[in-house]
């Protein structure tokens, strides 16, 4: 259908984007039969409920159908880089020209964009059948039929916009400064945990951004291999993502080879002749490398494409510029995606899951325990295995161990991948509530004096069985992989950074303990609670330096630990300079 007044669409050459911004209003009359009109509110009821941490209000739904509901949401969605001054009301009218539209929000990222879910896909074809190429004079634009698209205005002087102007919508983490107002005037512990916890999260839209992006690079991939999906993983779709975290996804060829029906051919077997390869190493490699290489020539938005192919798990790394996401592309990584929804499980259990996690993640973060950078750290995936087990050994537990998950399962939840068994009950109403009832000010503490006393030296970690083992080598620290359980998830986790993980937890059990004795005012200007935990030691909490205060006893357990456990390093944790960093 053509487009009048508003403006012209084309699909996004291959280059960069303008900062803008736009001046708008708020319709409410382009929404999808029988659902809720246009912008994001607050009374409306999102898809997947425990990603975005409204599970109390909404019945929790299975992983799989989650995923399922994002991927076709995604594919009848579209992301459009707008000019400024474009009035909303207008662009919205335009668009629903071509089908009526269930949501949209818009969001700035070097540049000015609009995710539009159309109520169906047949739109986006529509959409996409007007768009057109733009022609260059000075710069050549490959031809890319995609649906990240680009509006431009035909006539500046039409826009000349109504002055409302709606909030942009926010898909960064806050300020440090905002984050230690919000924790300052929280009500108590329990109370700064759940601000944190509700400041970090994924939001709803930051959620459908990701699911978009993958829809998008899964275009790009069909065309190498029709039938693909892109499945997202880790953070993005466990429940324990926040604002800032990466993008994980993987290309997942296996639908291809799923025939759709089998037709009653006598003797005949038809297959596909297909290349073979040495190994399943090479072959990921060599498709990753196809697909790196045409993410870098062709994909719009896509920049800094790295193929990172010797690593242990082959993956091509990029950045998506349009929706600022930092991408990691593997294939083969269906253990990856099985570890995912246990996680997802786990966080949609109990309300203080994911509060906790996200505590221990940004107390992690603040004091420099994990990076963004590969190395000897630990990683976010590690800490919230240990926030797990830890939840799993209270008295009663909160959370039930990975086998007792196992044997709740049903026949069709049984599933086995490259050999290991990754069974376990996927419905969460068939998984019975904790009947224990502790505030999460004491599970902090509780967290930070059990870790901080752990027998790092010689136990393992594995939320199979829910118990302290013994450690089958000499890894300072030796978390199980909960499907492939010869494997050790922080391994690369050397003893120096192990030991500064312990005097952390210890020095922070400590300043909890002193908040109970006398806690300052909420409104006090002192940092309290979590938001002192989360300063460098000394930085402000009076109480770090009381902490040389540690009964001996204390240290020489921690002494004979280290020496016991054979560390060249342990003697002196690394204390260096520790900035203040809220990000991901
Ligand atoms: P962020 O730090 O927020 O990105 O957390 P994340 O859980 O997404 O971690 P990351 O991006 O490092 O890894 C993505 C996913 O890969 C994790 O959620 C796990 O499912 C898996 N993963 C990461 N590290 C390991 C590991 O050492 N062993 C195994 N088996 N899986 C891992
Ligand atoms: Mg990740």
């Amino acid at each position: 259908m053509a487009a009048r007044g508003v403006g012209i669409l084309a699909r996004l050459p291959l280059h960069s984007q303008r900062r803008s911004r736009v001046q708008r209003s708020i319709p409410r009359h382009f929404s999808c039969p029988g659902t809720v009109a246009a912008n994001f509110g607050s009374e409306e009821q999102p898809l997947g409920s425990a990603e975005t941490g409204s599970e109390d209000k909404i019945p929790k739904k299975r992983f799989s159908e989650v995923q399922k509901e994002r991927r076709e949401q995604a594919q009848r969605t579209v992301l459009i880089h707008c000019p400024n001054n474009i009035n909303e009301k207008k662009f919205l009218k335009y668009l629903s020209q071509h089908g009526p539209i269930n949501k949209h929000f818009f969001y700035e990222s070097f540049g000015f964009y609009a995710v539009v879910e159309f109520c169906q896909k047949d739109s986006v074809n529509s959409l996409q059948s007007e768009a057109h190429t733009p022609n260059k004079s000075t710069e050549s634009a490959i031809p890319f039929k995609s649906r990240f698209l680009n509006l431009k205005l035909k006539n500046l002087s039409n826009q000349i916009p109504e002055q409302l102007s709606a909030q942009t919508n926010n898909q960064s983490p806050p300020s440090s400064k905002k984050l230690f107002e919000l924790l300052n005037y929280a009500e108590s512990i329990d109370d700064q945990l759940y601000t944190l916890l509700k400041t970090f999260q994924l939001t709803e839209e930051n959620v459908r951004l990701r699911h978009l992006t993958c829809s998008l690079i899964e275009d790009i991939a069909a065309a190498y291999f029709p039938g693909c999906v892109i499945r997202p993983f880790g953070s993005s779709v466990n429940t324990f993502g926040k604002l800032g975290c990466d993008l994980d996804m993987f290309l997942d060829l296996d639908e291809i080879g799923k025939p759709n029906v089998h037709k009653n051919a006598g003797n005949f077997l038809m297959e596909f002749q297909m290349k073979n390869v040495p190994s399943e190493r090479i072959a990921t490699q060599k498709i990753l490398s196809v697909i790196g290489e045409c993410l870098d020539n062709f994909g719009p938005g896509c920049v800094g494409v790295q193929k990172i192919l010797n690593a242990r798990c082959p993956l091509v790394r990029f950045s998506h510029q349009a929706s600022g996401f930092q991408c990691d592309l593997t294939t083969n990584n269906s253990i990856a995606l099985k570890s995912s929804e246990l996680l997802y499980i786990y966080g949609s259990l109990d309300a203080r899951v994911r509060a906790l996690v996200f505590s221990v993640r940004c107390w992690a973060r603040a004091h420099s325990l994990t990076s963004s950078i590969p190395g000897a750290w630990i990683t976010n995936f590690s800490l919230t295995m240990m926030v797990i087990f830890f939840l799993q050994r209270r008295s009663p537990p909160i959370l039930p161990t990975l086998d007792s998950l196992k044997s709740l399962a049903d026949a069709e939840d049984r599933c086995i991948l490259d050999g290991n068994n990754c069974t376990f009950i996927r419905d969460l109403y068939k998984i019975k509530p904790s009947g224990n009832t502790e505030t999460l000010e004491l599970l902090l503490k509780e967290f930070f004096e059990y870790f901080g006393n752990f027998a790092f030296n010689k136990n393992s970690i594995n939320i199979r069985q829910g118990r302290e083992q013994n450690k089958p080598d000499s890894s300072p620290l030796y978390i199980q992989n909960p499907f492939e359980t010869s494997l050790n998830i922080s391994k690369n986790v050397s003893q120096s950074q192990l030991q500064k993980f312990v005097e952390l937890a210890r020095d922070s059990a400590w300043i909890l303990e002193q908040e109970d004795k006398g806690q300052p005012s909420p409104s006090s200007k002192q940092p309290w609670g979590l938001a002192a935990l989360l300063l460098p030691p000394g930085a402000a909490s009076p109480s770090l330096s009381k902490k040389k205060k540690k009964p001996m006893a204390e240290k020489v357990k921690g002494l004979l630990a280290a020496i016991k456990s054979n560390s060249a390093d342990i003697s002196k944790g690394s204390r260096g300079k520790r900035a203040i960093s809220t990000q991901a």
